[in-house]
């Protein structure tokens, strides 16, 4: 299978470095600048391509690692020339691939989206982590489907099908394990620079909080690993908490604490005191 990329951003580079890192033949890289289309073929040993006919031409699978705005276009670009037997696959995580390649039947190409679901932030890298993260499939034929999962299970990549009418609400799960969770620590570090924290000590001070707790809630599950006021039942922290904030953050503060009473209850019953912390929040702080 030798693959091409259209998009040289974060994901392009990384796939491409990762499989060619991974015997994997690379033809190279279409992109909307000449600059990152030379930096990621010299970065990954392959070709940089100046026409889109050529690159569909030397690939059996394109890889279209442009943002999810530009794919629908970028498929039309496409699909105006041969692309029969070959592979078209996007990366995005909320688009289905019959959201983009519907009509691909028509022009005898196959059409899949195959999410990583590892956080992108540097495409000189982000490879380096690929062997550990789990890819999504998801495809319209079961064939396509079962093809890329025995190509990157050769890689040694754990695969996972799932059913295009999920694509939202999975993505919306990985977001609020990764994304959000760089929210919720902006949050954090605002308020400690408030106590007068330097940016070195907040992230020296958060480093082994926050590890240890994201190895338990990995470990045991965020019920078993939840600890804090909440999980106390101490109603007073809570209130002292609320009375620093206001307007969304204040409701953020309550949304999650209310999660977090369920979580209590799951992990040691209710002596009334949880209880009584959910309905503060939902009828005084939320209404
Ligand atoms: N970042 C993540 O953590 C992550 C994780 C999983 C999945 N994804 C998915 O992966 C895809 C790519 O994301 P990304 O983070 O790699 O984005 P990105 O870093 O912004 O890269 C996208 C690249 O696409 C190129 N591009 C934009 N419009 C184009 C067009 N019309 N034709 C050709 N090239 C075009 C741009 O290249 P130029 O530099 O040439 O302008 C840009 O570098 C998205 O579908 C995203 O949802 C991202």
């Amino acid at each position: 299978m030798k693959i091409g990329f259209i998009g040289a951003g974060k994901v392009g580079f990384s796939l491409g470095k990762f499989f060619s890192e991974n015997n994997v033949r690379v033809t190279g890289y279409y992109s909307r600048n000449q600059g990152s289309t030379e930096e990621a073929a010299s970065f990954t040993n392959s070709e940089a391509y100046y026409e889109l006919k050529d690159i569909i031409s030397d690939s059996d699978a394109l890889f279209l690692t442009v943002p999810d705005s530009e794919i629908n276009s970028v498929y039309e670009d496409i699909k105006a020339y041969n692309i029969v037997g070959k592979y078209l696959l996007h990366c995005s995580g909320a688009v289905s691939s019959t959201d983009v390649f519907g009509d691909i039947d028509k022009y005898g190409a196959f059409g899949l989206s195959i999410h990583p679901l590892f956080p992108f932030n540097d495409k000189y890298t982000a490879y380096r982590g690929l062997k550990d993260a789990f890819f999504c499939i998801e495809a319209r034929e079961k064939d396509a489907a079962t093809l890329w999962e025995k190509e990157l299970g050769l890689l040694g990549l754990k695969t996972k099908n799932i059913w295009g009418k999920n694509k939202a609400e999975y993505h919306l799960a990985c977001v609020y394990a990764s994304n959000l969770v760089c929210s919720l620590f902006e949050l954090s570090r605002r308020h400690l620079e408030n106590c007068g924290f330097s940016h070195e000590e907040i992230f020296k001070a958060l480093t082994p909080l926050a590890k240890s707790n994201l190895e338990n809630i990995l470990s045991v599950g965020p019920h078993k690993a939840l600890s804090g006021p909440v999980e106390r039942g101490d109603k007073e922290t809570v209130k002292k908490h609320l009375s620093l904030l206001s307007g969304r953050e204040k409701d953020v503060y309550a949304l999650l604490s209310i999660t977090a009473t369920e979580l209590a209850k799951q992990k040691q019953g209710d002596n009334g005191n949880i209880q009584d912390i959910k309905d503060f929040l939902e009828k005084e702080v939320l209404q």
